[in-house]
């Protein structure tokens, strides 16, 4: 075919879906045309209930005002400065409003495109300020079982999800994995933290000691394992993480992709747990999701580390073409705005205990092993079909979608995270539609 054929319309097969069952898709496609505050509208003009605020990420609601307009104003404005030895105002505009919501000593922001690039940027900033302070022989990253950092290969290697990582060979060399919390058996149908699993953070004693601890740069953790089944951390363990990673000079990085931006109830997960790590991996909701953009918040002491030598010198040999592009730059602001003008982060706050009772309402539902919640996040864990894990939670996702709910599934776990603006009668539709889809499923 040459560039002057006709357009070819419909072609499904020409795109190559991320993370989807691409043959299933194609023979009956849920294509969604619009969306609007807590709806999406398909293709045939149906309205879906958003019960996943899209991927994690819409948390202000669908096409919001304020944000559209900052997009569009600066396009028009300015549509692209290089990244890298030029700057443009909103960038550092940005930076600075991001600073003044994190924790504190968190006074540096590094930009990104996605989560997995911020994953990415916090390990090679890790590995990098472990050098910069003379402690090169720290070269070891620490994950988790379960958890999930995106899909760069920094991530799937720090990652514990089985399924992300076999296809990939050796990953990179030098990390280890804690063992996960996840213990149904001690935690039954937990809200919030649980009550057991402390303990587990010395797991990352056993591992700096079987390997020296001195030679542990980094550890990295989700504070709550979302895109595994959505596991709170147990209470005290992310406290004790932080105890043994000050002991032993070990970088604690949270991956707050999903906790940020006030999806706990807070600005992010460090202040609802009152634990501050060394760096804190965002993307996500610091757009609404409207445009790429990710952002690495880093503790001052690590940013002056780099801040030596001669001046024309680049310090850190790191970046992106897209690396506080302005479109996103002026997302981000207007979404930060929406946030703070709406309260969104109390409204999910006042709203946790809504939502806790909504979700666990769904205890005793046909196939229903498990519930879990923790601020406006829930989790409904179904029993798997024998012989066929994941089947079971697929179907209620199909059946939840033409009934005009928005659901996510991993593995044969219901995941739920809405927009921070859902009202409590949306919260009872979610549940009612649940109950009925899990009623009809085989
Ligand atoms: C905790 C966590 N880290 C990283 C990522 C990767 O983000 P992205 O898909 O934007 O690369 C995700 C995405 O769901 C996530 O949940």
């Amino acid at each position: 075919m040459n560039d002057m054929s006709p357009v070819q319309t419909n072609n499904l097969e020409a795109f190559w879906m991320p993370f989807s069952a691409n043959r299933q898709f194609k023979q009956a496609p849920r294509m969604f045309v619009g969306a609007k505050d807590m709806h999406y509208v398909t293709a045939d003009g149906r309205q879906v209930l958003d019960g996943t605020a899209g991927l994690w990420c819409v948390n202000a609601g669908h096409c919001r005002p304020k944000i559209t307009e900052a997009i569009q104003k600066q396009a028009a404005e300015l549509d692209y400065a290089p990244a890298f030895q030029m700057g443009h105002p909103k960038a550092f505009e940005l930076a600075s409003r991001l600073v003044s919501i994190a924790p504190p000593g968190l006074d540096h922001v590094f930009y990104t495109n996605s989560g997995s690039e911020s994953v990415d940027t916090a390990l090679k900033i890790a590995l990098a300020y472990q050098r910069v302070r003379g402690e090169g022989g720290r070269f070891r990253l620490i994950g988790r079982e379960r958890g999930y950092h995106g899909v760069n290969f920094g991530g799937i290697s720090v990652g514990g999800i089985v399924g992300n990582r076999k296809m990939f060979g050796t990953l990179l060399t030098g990390v280890d994995h804690m063992r996960h919390t996840h213990d149904p058996a001690r935690n039954p149908y937990p809200q919030g933290e649980t009550e057991h699993g402390a303990e587990l953070a010395d797991d990352l004693l056993r591992i700096a000691q079987l390997h020296d601890p001195s030679t542990i740069a980094a550890v990295i953790v989700e504070p709550v394992a979302g895109s595994t089944g959505v596991l709170p951390p147990p209470k005290g363990y992310l406290k004790r993480l932080r105890e043994i990673c000050d002991q032993h000079g070990i970088l604690l990085i949270f991956d707050e992709v999903i906790t940020g931006y006030g999806r706990l109830g807070a600005a992010f997960a460090a202040d609802h747990f009152d634990v501050v790590p060394d760096i804190i991996v965002t993307a996500k909701g610091l757009t609404n999701g409207v445009i790429p953009m990710g952002a690495v918040f880093v503790r001052d002491t690590i940013y002056q580390a780099f801040m030596q030598g001669p001046e024309h010198m680049i310090e850190f040999a790191h970046g992106y073409t897209y690396s506080g592009n302005p479109i996103a730059s002026a997302a981000a602001l207007a979404t930060l705005e929406t946030y703070k003008e709406e309260g969104l982060f109390e409204r999910a706050k006042a709203l946790t205990p809504v939502w806790a009772e909504a979700i666990h309402s769904l205890k005793g539902a046909r196939h229903v092993i498990d519930i879990r919640t923790i601020g406006l996040i829930g989790a409904v864990e179904l029993e798997p079909i024998a012989g066929q894990p994941t089947k079971r939670a697929f179907a209620a996702f199909v059946k939840a979608y033409e009934k005009g709910l928005l659901i996510r599934t991993t593995g044969d776990i219901i995941a739920l995270s809405p927009p921070l603006i859902i009202e409590e009668s949306q919260i009872g539709e979610i549940v009612d539609t649940l109950k009925s889809v899990l009623a009809s499923l085989d």
